[in-house]
């Protein structure tokens, strides 16, 4: 056992010098590297974003707007063309506000029957008051062609007479892709074949950075439906749109996407409801 003991001293002798020094080289690179790099919380590994922003989404960045300069091009021609980019530069914010239609008669078959209950009338109202003494400078009033969507605005309507009303059938509801997870119900694939092309057809109608030649930040109102809002949205934010029925809306409640000139896209609110008496909210 002495012996044993003798021996470990002598290594520890020998190697406890290299140890120590090689312990020391590693903290000076752990140092210097924590010297370099950002301080991130705990949790953060994506150095670089798994995922990143595409800028691009809407196909409306300025480079993108403009023929592309042929590779023979004199610097004259180089000039004109990043002028003409610059012509193309959006200067203003697209506000979207989204309204989910009141509660509504949903076990009724036919679309005209489905129309809105008391409560979703009062819900309409509520919203239409609102959005009233939010007071924006509104644009338009847009809807889709469903009773419930259009009874919604008919009374938002009259808290903003003067507003421009107009409707589309690409806001209808319907189903816009296979949720992940699945929901359990099952749907004919059908169904998200046709509503989903024409879905995203709607969002790339309605979603784009401001053009060129608005000057002012621009609020229009959209009145439609759950599943239409909640697919808008991950397209909007980039995120998985196969994710949208992880999100749940409020009747009447006003889900509110923001446009920025240079492509970045946020949301203000999410089925907000808080307006309304506890007792009046609903979602089914
Ligand atoms: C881009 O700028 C040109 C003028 O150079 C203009 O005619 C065109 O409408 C602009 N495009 C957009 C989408 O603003
Ligand atoms: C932009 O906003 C200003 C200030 O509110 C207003 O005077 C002007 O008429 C607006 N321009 C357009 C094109 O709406």
């Amino acid at each position: 056992m002495k012996k044993f003991f003798e021996k470990c001293y002598k290594i520890t002798k020998v190697y406890g010098l290299t140890v120590a020094g090689a312990v020391a080289v590693v903290g000076i690179i752990i140092y210097d590297r924590a010297r370099q790099q950002p301080v991130y919380s705990s949790w953060t590994t994506n150095y670089d974003p798994s995922v990143k922003w595409d800028y691009n989404w809407d196909r409306r960045q300025p480079d993108n707007l403009v023929k592309p300069l042929k590779e023979s091009a004199t610097d004259e021609e180089k000039l004109k063309h990043l002028e003409k980019e610059e012509q193309n530069v959006s200067k203003a914010t697209r506000h979207i506000i989204m309204i989910r239609h009141g509660q509504y008669f949903d076990t009724e078959k036919l679309d005209k029957d489905r129309k809105l209950t008391e409560l979703g009338r009062e819900q309409a109202n509520m919203v239409g008051k609102r959005l009233a003494e939010l007071n924006y400078p509104y644009t338009q009033l847009i809807c889709s062609t469903m009773t419930r969507a259009r009874e919604t605005a008919d009374i938002i309507h009259k808290h903003l007479p003067d507003l421009e009303r107009k409707e589309t059938d690409l806001l209808r509801e319907g189903a816009p892709i296979p949720p992940e997870p699945p929901s359990g119900n099952w749907k004919p694939e059908a169904e998200f074949y046709s509503d989903g092309a024409r879905i995203e057809a709607a969002f790339r109608k309605f979603f784009y950075r401001a053009g060129a030649d608005q000057v002012n930040d621009s609020y229009e109102i959209m009145v439609c439906h759950a599943n239409v809002i909640r697919y808008f949205v991950c397209r909007a934010l980039q995120f998985p749109p196969e994710a949208w029925l992880r999100i749940s809306l409020n009747h009447a409640s006003i889900t509110w996407v923001y446009i920025r000139p240079n492509g970045r896209v946020g949301i203000r609110t999410l089925g907000e409801a808080g307006f309304m008496p506890a007792k009046k909210v609903s979602v089914l």
